[in-house]
């Protein structure tokens, strides 16, 4: 069975755009499990634009299924995890000006920050998974820092359409591959949606899939436990064939 991770970030950014109490992403979560989450995942951003404070907290409290808290290499957020303790955390790039995640984090080019944030996490009893882009020296330099899992960017493979996309998905399945014989989970996210989501999905060392936007906007329309129990047929006929 191929694991579901429901982020729950756009809930919160419903919420601040009035910086009110609703929708909840607590609730949201409560839902997301009841229609067949695997995991929960939020990302605490330097700029708090929608997950807050007291969001993971409550959240890493009240979550039943795994918890994965999305943060960046900074040392005040590593704090925060080592205080509340997710079951993952995810180790992503931030930038300020960007929409949303826009590329893998640069393990080869800034591994002292990247192992230093690693070993922090994971002395605090925390699994960890770095997001990357599908390239073979940064999947090794995660190898060597002893990740739990590798999580592969899949925004190119989303983003594009014909050739262009068969090439990105041969890029991920040769990298799923790399991920898995160096002995760490295949986790991927990024733009998946409920049409473009199963070609990943059936990538044979796939273990998760972490999916926001395309759950909660779905949300928005049908509710949250609906939307999460269409994205989970779909992956249950995944292994089924
Ligand atoms: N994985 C990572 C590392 C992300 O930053 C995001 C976006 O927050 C996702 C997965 C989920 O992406 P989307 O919202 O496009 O499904």
């Amino acid at each position: 069975m191929i694991e579901l991770g429901v982020n729950i970030d756009h809930v919160a950014t419903v919420r601040q755009a009035r910086r009110t109490y609703e929708p909840d992403p607590v609730v949201a979560a409560a839902l997301a499990e009841q229609g067949g989450a695997d995991g929960i995942t939020f990302h605490l951003r330097e700029d708090r634009r929608h997950i807050q404070d007291r969001d993971v907290e409550v959240l890493i409290k009240t979550v039943t299924v795994k918890t994965n808290l999305e943060l960046a290499c900074d040392e005040a957020t590593i704090d925060i995890a080592c205080r509340h303790r997710p079951t993952w955390a995810l180790l992503v790039p931030e930038g300020r000006q960007e929409v949303t995640t826009e590329g893998g984090l640069d393990v080869t080019g800034g591994r002292d920050r990247v192992e230093r944030s690693v070993k922090r996490l994971k002395d605090a009893g925390i699994l960890v998974s770095l997001f990357l882009d599908p390239e073979a020296p940064q999947i090794e330099a995660a190898a060597e820092l002893g990740v739990d899992a590798v999580e592969l960017h899949t925004g190119p493979y989303a983003n594009t359409t014909g050739p262009e996309r068969d090439a990105q998905l041969q890029r991920l399945a040769a990298a799923g591959q790399q991920i898995r014989t160096a002995g760490m989970r295949l986790h991927a996210g990024h733009g998946l949606n409920y049409v473009n989501v199963r070609p990943v999905a059936a990538l044979p060392e796939m273990v998760e899939l972490n999916i926001g936007h395309a759950i909660v906007s779905r949300a928005v329309m049908v509710g949250m436990r609906e939307a999460v129990a269409e994205m989970r047929r779909i992956l249950d006929l995944i292994r089924a064939v």
